[in-house]
């Protein structure tokens, strides 16, 4: 059986520290275990952010990373946000192309990728330091193989949750382990009396995102999803997808949905939903459950919309469409 996807990681890791004001040279190490002290600031007080990529072989042979330059400038915000060590994006940069150079090799065929997870945490020993920020931190680069996260067919049950919260309305744009772990209780409260896969957060100005995805509705010729705010987390495929679409001749409208509108519009004939994501890519959404009741998203199966936004997307990571707004680089 394949293993789940993130369980399987490439021997090594690329990492660099930061001390007495400095990142020290990067290096390979073993990427089977970090030593730590246990009065580190990020097991304490959570100074932790992680990003989120991807590196594609295409038919030539080459690799190909998808947008790396706005990963790696959503880890510097995630981590000045978080107060962490001042991130080296040039440096944080060269780890990525370092390391994936390093497994070349072992860059899986599409529609399987490297799955590429930079990580900082604070590492100063110091829990005295609860209301203030570590000044010593670790960088490092972890790369899993991954096959396809959902198949293409997959019509996804989500939660209309319109009173839990993913995370602080303050703390969404920042890719932080803390609102990963304030969101789970609201998770496996869906899935045991819904059965949902998902939760979709939605309360006061709407609709956000999920768990682990932002959020969009195509009716009609129209792209309805949150305009970025502090709230959610500012997904790079989002900003893909809304490219691609509005290039196809779509509207793209961001602003406020309310849970309200969202299952009236949901009910509109040929209506569909999706979450984009680096690893689900663009995920039909097929039933909404709210308040109790059930409402299918259009007939509840994967449209054709989302199908060949998908597609659009895809062919340019896999390298079969041309790369024209230069999102790829090749390692
Ligand atoms: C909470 C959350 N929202 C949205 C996204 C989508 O972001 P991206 O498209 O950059 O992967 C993710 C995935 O990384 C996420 O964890």
């Amino acid at each position: 059986m394949a293993k789940a996807f993130g369980t399987e990681f490439m021997p090594e890791m690329i990492i660099s520290r930061y001390a007495d004001n400095k990142w020290s040279e990067a290096e390979f190490v073993s990427s089977e275990s970090l030593t730590l002290h246990p009065g580190s600031h990020v097991l304490h007080y959570a100074s932790t952010c992680f990003e989120g990529l991807k590196a594609f072989r295409h038919a030539d042979g080459s690799v190909n990373i998808f947008r790396m330059d706005q990963n790696v400038n959503r880890f510097e915000q995630s981590s000045r946000l978080l107060a962490l060590p001042a991130v080296d994006k040039s440096l944080l940069h060269k780890m990525i192309i370092d390391i994936v150079a390093k497994f070349k090799d072992k860059v899986p065929e599409t529609p399987g990728s490297m799955y590429i997870r930079p990580t900082h945490i604070g590492t100063e020993a110091a829990i005295g330091k609860a209301a203030s920020p570590s000044l010593e931190s670790l960088m490092y680069v972890l790369l899993t193989p991954v096959g396809d996260y959902f198949s293409s067919d997959v019509s996804l049950r989500l939660l209309v949750d319109d009173i839990g919260m993913r995370c602080a309305p303050d703390n969404g744009m920042i890719k932080s382990g803390g609102n990963y772990a304030s969101a789970l209780k609201h998770m496996i409260r869906a899935k045991s009396q819904y059965n949902a896969d998902q939760v979709l957060f939605c309360s006061e100005g709407g609709v956000t995102e999920t768990g682990a995805a932002n959020f969009i509705l195509i009716d009609d010729n129209e792209i309805i999803t949150k305009a970025l705010d502090e709230s959610f987390l500012h997904g790079v495929t989002r900003d893909s997808v809304l490219t691609l679409a509005r290039e196809q001749g779509y509207s793209i409208l961001e602003r406020d949905l309310s849970a309200a509108e969202l299952i009236e519009r949901s009910q509109h004939p040929g209506c569909e939903a999706a979450l984009s994501g680096t690893a689900a890519v663009l995920a039909s959404v097929g039933t909404l459950i709210f308040h109790d009741e059930e409402y299918k998203v259009g007939n509840g199966l994967a449209g054709p919309k989302v199908t060949e936004l998908k597609k659009t997307l895809n062919e340019i990571q896999w390298g079969i469409a041309e790369d024209s707004h230069n999102w790829l680089t090749q390692v």
